[in-house]
């Protein structure tokens, strides 16, 4: 298999390039549309052909570069079936699995920071979790805002927590500098995940109070329509 994770500084955002070695196609999972030409740039390098990208949700974040991969690729896009964004090239609900030539991604619905988040799940060896916002590295994401429920994001978090302890879990996010964790060291050193109860979490996410996301007001709605300002 051929892996990259990719930051974008500007948002603090990792995306994830995934490679078939032998068929040579390729996954992009939460690619940024700043980086089109980098990322085109890589799959051209790696003599990889991409064929499909993905978002685990809706950023309010950055704006996602799934639509103009489509135009330069003709790749497919898909987000979860719960997604408003209507010119994506098919949805994935929980338990589908998204292939890329030998290898089979098996799709997680893990809402809660969203009501369409998605987490991602590549058997092996070393399984990696590509878990989006719901689990990061000593964190989890803020579920205040685009129908998200600290209710539903503990119990999202109980069923990843049910994978391996071995499995890397490569987030959506990094604010502080981690870059790739396990089930089992976060469930032993990720705060969030020492809550007694759900009504512990539900507290402890209530007592946040972040800022909004400084693009918001124009990456959500960029988003609904894969990244195009117009
Ligand atoms: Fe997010």
């Amino acid at each position: 298999m051929i892996f990259r994770q990719l930051f974008d500084a500007e948002s603090s955002t990792y995306s994830y390039l995934i490679g078939d070695e032998k068929s040579r196609e390729a996954l992009l999972i939460d690619p940024v549309v700043d980086k089109t030409a980098q990322n085109l740039d890589l799959l051209a390098q790696l003599d990889l052909k991409l064929v499909l990208a993905v978002d685990t949700h809706t950023h309010a974040d950055h704006i996602t570069g799934l639509g103009a991969l489509r135009d330069a690729t003709g790749c497919i896009t898909m987000m979860g079936n719960q997604a408003v964004a209507k010119c994506l090239s098919a949805t994935f609900s929980d338990g589908d699995q998204l292939s890329v030539g030998a290898l089979r991604i098996e799709v997680i619905y893990s809402p809660g920071h969203t009501d369409d988040s998605y987490s991602f799940y590549l058997p092996g060896p070393e399984p990696m979790l590509f878990s989006g916002d719901t689990l990061l590295i000593r964190g989890t994401g803020r579920t205040d805002f685009q129908n998200g429920s600290a209710r539903q994001q503990y119990q999202s978090l109980n069923r990843l927590l049910q994978l391996a302890d071995n499995t890397l879990v490569y987030p959506g996010h990094d604010y502080k500098g981690w870059t790739v964790s396990t089930i089992g060291e976060e469930r032993k050193h990720n705060p969030r995940l020492q809550a007694n109860s759900c009504d512990d979490y539900i507290k402890m996410m209530a007592g946040l109070r972040l800022p909004s996301p400084k693009m918001m007001d124009i990456a959500v709605p960029a988003n609904q329509s894969c990244g195009n300002l117009t």
